[in-house]
């Protein structure tokens, strides 16, 4: 008997996102650097007569069409499988946050499902694109990333430890798809940092202050026009002295500290401003 496996999926911060192009398949081509953060929702997989899927806390995802459940029925077509599964979400990333939850819980499915059917040889990262554009880096397992492509070229990058972050959340809610639409050429200027990034990455060369410096994503202009929460927030936090940058397509917020204190203590004073902020550790 096949024994179930579990699984921590682990939350993402874009630390620099550079969108280079439109594509002709209506995806746009991007840059990017990804961070795993100590933010994981936990996943477990059995082996069951039918595809089930929970997710608890039930976080409004229309049953059959999360991102999950696809991940059982493409590793099933490729493989063969029928698809039967019982899968179990604990959620602890928020939904439509752009820190990549629901892609995360997608990866994990298909390691737990290579493992389980022992199929070893798929080869998930190409599978994964095709469930969905953040997938590919969640399904490698790699704590930090250069991705390109839409999101299928993966070059894991080597860490040292841990990076202070505080992460804003904002109770507004943002579809990666509307973000996109939004996205205008003059909205470029994240080009060189994602690339400067991937250096600092891959030569050790990581501190707090180039992150900062680095931390430009092309999809804010576009996020601040869809949802004013975000342009307000980062205003707010400026007046402070502390700059918050976007995840992904966002509306989740982001600051690099220098060390915990610092997290510490910048969480504090975004707090006293009525937000939602936490101090995490991200790969880096
Ligand atoms: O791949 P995923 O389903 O996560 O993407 C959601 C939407 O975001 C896509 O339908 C597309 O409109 C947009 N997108 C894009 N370019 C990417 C990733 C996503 O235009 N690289």
């Amino acid at each position: 008997m096949t024994r179930a496996v579990t699984l921590l999926a682990p939350a993402k911060i874009n630390l620099a996102l550079a969108v280079t192009g439109k594509r002709d398949d209506g995806y746009h081509d991007l840059r990017t650097v990804f961070a795993t953060v100590d933010l994981a929702d936990r996943v477990r997989v059995a082996p069951y007569r039918r595809l089930e899927v929970r997710i608890t806390p039930d976080v409004g995802v229309p049953p059959g069409d999360d991102l999950a459940s696809r991940a059982v029925r493409a590793m099933a077509k490729v493989t063969g499988h029928d698809p039967a599964a019982f899968v179990h979400i604990r959620k602890r990333i928020p939904v439509a946050a752009g820190l990549g939850g629901g892609s995360s819980d997608a990866g994990a499915v298909l390691r737990a499902l290579a493992s389980i059917w022992k199929r070893g040889d798929v080869d998930l990262v190409a599978l994964a694109a095709t469930i969905g554009s953040d997938v590919p880096f969640f399904v490698t397992g790699a704590r930090v990333a250069f991705v390109g492509g839409r999101g299928e070229r993966v070059e894991p990058l080597p860490d040292r430890g841990s990076i202070h972050v505080v992460i804003v959340r904002s109770r507004a809610r943002l579809a990666t798809k509307d973000v996109f639409a939004e996205f205008r050429v003059a909205d470029r200027h994240a080009a060189a940092s994602a690339d400067v990034l991937r250096d600092a990455f891959a030569h050790g060369q990581v501190t707090p202050q180039l992150l900062r410096d680095s931390a430009r994503n092309d999809l804010l202009g576009p996020a601040e026009r869809l949802c004013p929460w975000v342009a307000d927030t980062r205003a707010r936090a400026a007046a402070h002295d502390i700059a918050l940058a976007l995840s992904g397509s966002g509306p989740t917020l982001f600051a690099i500290a220098d060390d915990r204190r610092d997290a510490l203590r910048i969480a504090r004073v975004l707090r006293r401003l009525g937000l939602s902020a936490h101090a995490h550790t991200m790969a880096g």
